[in-house]
């Protein structure tokens, strides 16, 4: 057996196109239920008659993150609250995040998209899955964690973190499958080094699924080669679930999108206009079997193109290369959503912080890091040391609340930080294998 799902995964393009448009006017009309779509949809003078065919979808706008926060937190819920069952919220946002509900259909959905990638990378029922990432409102924690449960892996909620525990874990069970950040990874594989043990002799580890944060190929190969397996990348954002959106299969070419759940556009994000074929732009995605909280023509912000041909895995879901950045200036470090802004708020608050700040994303010793380069004003660089590092522990512990990661934060004299002319250039980005 090839395929989770043969039916729906190697089923002829104009099949899946004709359930596509079926799946687009029943998602339309679901999200008519919401307070955002109705009102939009009414504006317009559309119903979901008008959604024939995949693409009667350029009818609408685009929906943004902005649209989602401005109506929190029911503006686009199509369900009565009782008849949800989870919530999840993307990291990333200042003020009103951006949350996600899900009623009991769309759970099961998701974990099926879910099992179905996994069984695309190799992973089996009897493979035990370790899933090293955090839970709690990350998608990354359930999201797989039900889909491996779906698929009929033994299942270790592992969560984020404690190297050594990880490697304890997958020598006691038999890990044979882990789901982990690309820059955790090199981390995990020193903690083997350490102790003296090497994956490939001391545990039954044989597929490693990564994803959540933008890397390149060269990366994928060095990952491989440090754990002597195959890494596969794994594609998704909370808007659209979370894991499960794309997923590369045994090939390694690129990430099949599950087109059955998805309707995929690519845009210019300068002119919002379709890009020709295999041309880089921004991924904009509608919801095609969620009952909850349907969302049409998001923009993901995240930058791919599309691949050309057919995979020789015969999956006939259409393949994106892998994310090659971002439209607006978000960025990810070990895991979590970071706007530039959200650290900005947090140092304006501090009294004693002059007017310049950076960010640098660097690795250190093979671990990546945000270190935050502040100007202290110039009264407040007289001397005492205690004080400056009072400021600096609270200027630490405030950011680290506001992005979940802890900051290494560095005060500097007024003045020192370079200038820029025009727009001030916030963040250096150091780390290498980055983007395609
Ligand atoms: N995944 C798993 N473990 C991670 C990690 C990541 N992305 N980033 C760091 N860690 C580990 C560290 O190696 C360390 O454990 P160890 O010393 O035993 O090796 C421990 O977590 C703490 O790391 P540190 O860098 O000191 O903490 P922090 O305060 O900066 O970050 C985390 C806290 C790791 C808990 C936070 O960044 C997080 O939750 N990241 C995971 C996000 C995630 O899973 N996203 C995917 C969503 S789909
Ligand atoms: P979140 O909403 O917190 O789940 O974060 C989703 C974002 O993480 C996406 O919009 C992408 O920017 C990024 N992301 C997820 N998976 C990948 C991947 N495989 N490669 C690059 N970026 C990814
Ligand atoms: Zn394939």
């Amino acid at each position: 057996m090839h395929y989770w799902e043969p039916e729906i995964e190697a089923r002829p393009r104009a099949d899946l196109e004709k359930l596509q448009a079926q799946r687009l006017q029943a998602t339309v009309a679901q999200a008519a239920k919401s307070p955002y779509y109705s009102r939009l949809l009414k504006e317009r003078n559309l119903t979901p008659a008008h959604f024939r065919s995949p693409a009667d979808i350029a009818r609408l706008p685009f929906t943004t993150k902005d649209d989602l926060r401005a109506s929190f937190p029911y503006g686009f819920m199509a369900v009565p609250v009782k008849e949800t069952v989870r919530l999840h919220c993307s990291s990333g946002t200042t003020g009103n995040p951006t949350v996600i509900f899900h009623n009991r259909h769309d759970l099961q959905s998701w974990a099926n998209l879910v099992a179905r990638s996994m069984f695309a990378a190799g992973a089996r029922p009897d493979d035990v899955f370790q899933n090293i990432c955090g839970y709690g409102l990350f998608t990354g924690g359930l999201g797989f964690q039900y889909g491996a449960e779906c698929l009929g892996c033994l299942t270790i909620p592992a969560g984020a973190g404690n190297s050594r525990r990880q490697i304890k874990l997958m020598q006691d069970f038999g890990t044979s499958v882990i789901h982990a950040i690309p820059s955790y990874l090199p981390r995990l594989r020193e903690e083997f080094a350490e102790l003296g043990l090497v994956p490939e002799k001391d545990t039954k580890l044989r597929i490693i699924l990564t994803g959540a944060e933008p890397h390149s190929e060269e990366t994928r190969q060095r990952l491989q080669e440090l754990f002597k397996c195959k890494a596969f990348n794994s594609y998704g954002l909370s808007e659209m679930n979370g894991p499960g959106v794309a997923f590369e299969c045994e090939q390694q070419s690129g990430l099949h999108l599950w087109e059955d759940c998805f309707l995929m556009e690519i845009i210019n994000p300068q002119t919002l206009e379709p890009v020709p074929p295999g041309e880089i732009g921004e991924l904009v995605l509608t919801t095609l079997d969620r009952e909850a909280m349907p969302i049409l023509r998001y923009r993901t912000r995240d930058l791919t193109r599309l691949l050309p041909g057919d995979c020789p895995c015969g999956r006939t879901h259409r393949r994106i290369d892998r994310i090659t950045g971002r439209s607006d200036d978000m960025f990810i470090i070990k895991g979590c959503n970071v706007f530039p802004v959200q650290i900005e708020k947090v140092l304006m608050r501090v009294p004693q912080v002059g007017s310049d700040w950076l960010i640098i994303l660097d690795t250190v010793n093979g671990t990546d890091e945000i270190i935050v380069q502040v100007e202290v004003q110039a009264d407040g660089f007289k001397g005492d040391l205690q004080l400056l590092e009072a400021l600096r522990r609270k200027i630490t512990h405030e950011v680290r609340d506001e992005i979940l990661v802890t900051p290494v934060v560095q005060l500097v004299e007024p003045g020192s930080l370079p200038r820029s002319e025009g727009k001030a250039k916030r963040v250096d980005e150091r780390r290498k294998g980055r983007g395609a």
